[in-house]
This record gives C-alpha cells, structure tokens and sequence, in this order.
C-alpha cells in the first residue's frame, strides 16, 4: 500500500476564527481511520495555534506553510522565514503558479527557498506546472499542478497526470513523492491515487469545508 500525502492548501482563505471552527469540525471525523496523511497548509498567523490545539488534542494533523522566505533571519521586513516557520509546522509549500504569476517568483529565488526550508528541517511540496518546470536538486516531494485546472473545476486527466509524474520522477533522481493538484474533489481523487506514479493530491478549494475535505480522504 502506499504512504499517501493529501495536503489542503489554504491559500488566503480562512480568518483564526474560522481555521479554529474548521478544526472542531474536522476533528469529529474520524481521523484515525484515513489511509492517508493529513497535512493543512493554513495563512502563516494559524500555525501556532492550529499547532497548539493539534498537539493537545494529539490529532493525526501535520501543518504546513505556503511559503518561506529565501532569506535567512535578520533585515529582511515583512519577511517570515523558513526556521520560524519550522517551529510549528513539517512542511512547506514553494513555488505555487499563484506566486510565480503574481509575485514574479523565480527559478533561482526557489531554489534559494527550497534551501532555506530544508535546512530549517521542513519537507518542500515543489509545485510545477509541467514536466519541464525545474524542480532544486535537494527536492523529494513535488506537485505537479498544471494551471488551467486549478480552481476551474477541469482537472487534469488522471493519464496525463501520471504521464508527467513519471516524467519527473525519471529526470529528477532525488524525487520521491509526485502528488497532483488542481481541481481534486472527493468525486475525481481515486482516479488520481491509483495511478502508480502518483502519491497523492494537493487540494485547494475543496480542502476547505472540513466535511468536503474528510471526504476525499474516505475515499482513500
Ligand atoms: P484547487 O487548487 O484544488 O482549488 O484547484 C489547488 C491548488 O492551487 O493547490
């Protein structure tokens, strides 16, 4: 059987408040029994108190960011970096399509980030949007999120997506977990998961309602 990853990325959604009404709820499925790993990528400001509430409730939840910084700690306002980052959370999405489009992300500054992340001990989620993105020598787990399908309600098709995870695993030796994303729901994730080169999904907007995100892993 495989370690399946499904990961919930948050984006800009969801207040304190909101994270904390969305964790009563989820809590109350029956997380012990999912055959996958939960890992929730919320806004930076509920990582220490998701963490708190997480590890007094002993929940099988991991968290993780959707960014670090590329910088080390020191001058760099505004800026939150990989080691403050890793005092609450395992993982850290870098190089989603939304920050290389609208923050002008480069190449060369993920690199810099997937070193930041490692170094401070977090496990990169790399997202690429096709086979051919580059992915840092140091990266084992990636997503492959080709942009048309992310928030459109028009996933890729489970083919292609393990034509791609493939393709990347093969040129990127140190790969070792390719997840897909965009547009995953509970009614489209099987198609995915069973495909042999793929180890599970980033999920965005339907990792939001705790109800529509416990059932995605029941179908796992
Ligand atoms: P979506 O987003 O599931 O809403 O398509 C996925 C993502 O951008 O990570």
């Amino acid at each position: 059987m495989k370690n399946l990853l499904i990961v919930g990325n948050w984006k800009s959604n969801l207040t304190s408040i909101e994270a904390l009404q969305f964790l009563k709820k989820f809590e109350l499925e029956n997380l012990a029994t999912f055959n996958a790993k939960i890992i929730i990528c919320p806004q930076y400001l509920c990582l220490a108190f998701m963490f708190a509430y997480i590890s007094e409730k002993k929940l099988p939840i991991f968290l993780g960011a959707q960014d670090v910084s590329s910088f080390p700690g020191g001058p760099h306002t505004g800026e939150v970096t990989a080691q403050q980052v890793a005092e609450f959370a395992t993982y850290t999405i870098i190089g989603h399509s939304e920050r290389r489009r609208e923050l002008g992300e480069t190449d060369t500054v993920l690199v810099q980030k997937a070193l930041m992340a490692k170094s401070a001990g977090l496990t990169p989620i790399f997202c690429v949007q096709g086979e051919d993105t580059p992915i840092p020598e140091n990266v084992e787990t990636v997503a492959y999120e080709p942009v048309e399908a992310i928030g459109t309600g028009h996933p890729d098709t489970p083919d292609n997506a393990e034509r791609v995870a493939h393709i990347i695993k093969t040129k990127n030796k140190n790969v070792t977990d390719v997840l897909y994303g965009g547009s995953v729901t509970w009614d489209n994730v099987k198609n995915f998961i069973e495909k042999e080169s793929i180890s599970g999904v980033l999920v965005g907007g339907a990792s939001l309602d705790p109800a529509a995100f416990a059932s995605i892993f029941k179908q796992c």
